[in-house]
């Protein structure tokens, strides 16, 4: 019987050479399955591209509502950004994406299941992990398996006439709704600064002298509205993300560290998520109460972290995700963003559970706080503190 594996397929360098690997030194049929979710890529161009690859079948999913709404609204509600700066764009659709692969790969009855990725990147930890909690059929991964690396495999795309796009050539982009990271080439120094026409998403040059703003309304930690006009999900991502990219808002330049250890120079154009993530963050510090703030950036920094890590399956990230919905239950309100000339403030916002008090917080006659209860509060707030310092100060003159 003629074995048949499964790959998760892009049209891109990675997946490509991994189709004529399978087919030739593993000989093996492969069905391709292309899961869009938002890389903005030519469907037709990538099955065309399949076809002329010489796979059996040939699958495009459009998993983009899936995407927005199971995947980058939790991580909103997260306000997740791994080590404070990447929004996860290509972690979160991996889990997706490979659901979707094996969601075919039973009705197709393969035998082994494929990616494309490297041994040196998060990609397969999120690729492996998601197959495996759903399938015991063996994983292949070409590129990781033969330690190959890219000026290798761009020859060998070139033997089999595979066509690459000249960007591509220069970098490796991953791309969704969500971000587009760029990495490679010359962005592999740390200290050269990333070429302008490496980004596609966000301007770099001849910016507006206007502002401009975006008033966002979320309902229970979801983003359903801009400027008072309500938006589908995916038109809503979209929509902030060209707003915010055309004033130059979004380029994220920073040493991330890999799951397998490495640490690597990551770019990102993600517009949409820095705006949409530093509106939600401003109206939780508005509704939440001291305690809830400051306890959740707890919960916020290990969801983004388990995400990162290909841990989308674990427990402990459902555990979280029940946590995060509660206290999402106030999160309702409006946030005035200012855009300006590559720089993003938050200027106003309001809400209908903002525990904001005028007249506890305000310095003028209508206040009601009465500043003399805060004496004693103060007193017994720093008590510990002034009582080890005098203490120390009384041994230390001693010795
Ligand atoms: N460092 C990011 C992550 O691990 C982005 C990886 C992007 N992949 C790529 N082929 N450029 O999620």
């Amino acid at each position: 019987m003629t074995e048949r594996g499964i790959l998760a397929f892009s049209g891109g360098l990675d997946t490509s050479v991994v189709v004529k690997y399978l087919q030739e030194e593993y000989d093996m049929d492969v069905i391709t399955v292309t899961v869009e979710v938002g890389q903005g890529d030519d469907q037709k161009k990538i099955e065309a591209k399949a076809k002329k690859l010489g796979v059996k079948k040939h699958y495009n999913i459009d998993a983009r509502k899936e995407f927005v709404e199971n995947y980058i609204f939790p991580s909103i509600k997260a306000n997740a950004l791994y080590q404070k700066k990447y929004c996860l764009a290509t972690a979160l659709a991996r889990p997706l994406i490979a659901e979707k692969v094996l969601e075919i790969a039973r009705k197709e009855k393969v035998t082994a299941l494929a990616h494309g990725c490297s041994g040196k990147g998060n990609d397969q930890v999120r690729f492996d992990i998601t197959l495996r909690s759903g399938s015991d059929l063996p994983i292949i991964a070409p590129i990781r398996d033969k330690n190959l690396d890219r000026v290798t495999e761009l020859e060998f795309a070139k033997k089999h006439g595979i066509e690459i796009d000249s960007i591509a050539k220069r970098f490796s982009i991953d791309q969704n709704l969500w971000g587009r990271a760029i990495e490679g080439g010359v962005l592999e120094d740390p200290y050269s600064e990333p070429p302008d026409d490496a980004f596609i998403w966000v301007k770099t040059k001849n910016l507006s002298d206007k502002p401009t703003y975006l008033e966002i309304r979320f309902e229970k930690g979801i983003p359903v509205a801009v400027d008072g006009k309500i938006l589908d999900s995916i038109k809503l991502i979209e929509h902030v993300n060209k707003k915010a990219g055309d004033v130059g808002i979004g380029i994220v330049d920073h040493i991330e560290d890999r799951v397998v250890g490495i640490k690597s120079r990551e770019v990102y154009e993600t517009p949409g998520a820095i705006c949409l993530i530093e509106a939600h963050a401003d109206l939780e510090k508005m509704v939440h109460t001291k305690h809830e703030n400051k306890f959740k950036s707890i919960i916020d920094d290990e969801w983004a972290y388990l995400a990162y890590s290909g841990l989308w399956q674990d427990p402990l990230k459902r555990d979280l995700d029940a946590f995060i919905e509660v206290s999402q239950k106030p999160v309702s309100g409006t946030v005035k963003l200012k855009l300006f000339k590559g720089s993003l403030r938050v200027v106003g916002r309001k809400s209908e559970y903002s525990l904001y008090s005028h007249k506890i917080a305000t310095y003028g006659t209508e206040s009601t706080f009465d500043q003399r209860l805060a004496k004693g509060f103060v007193e017994l707030w720093g008590i510990q503190s002034t009582e080890a310092n005098k203490l120390q100060k009384k041994r230390s003159s001693k010795t």
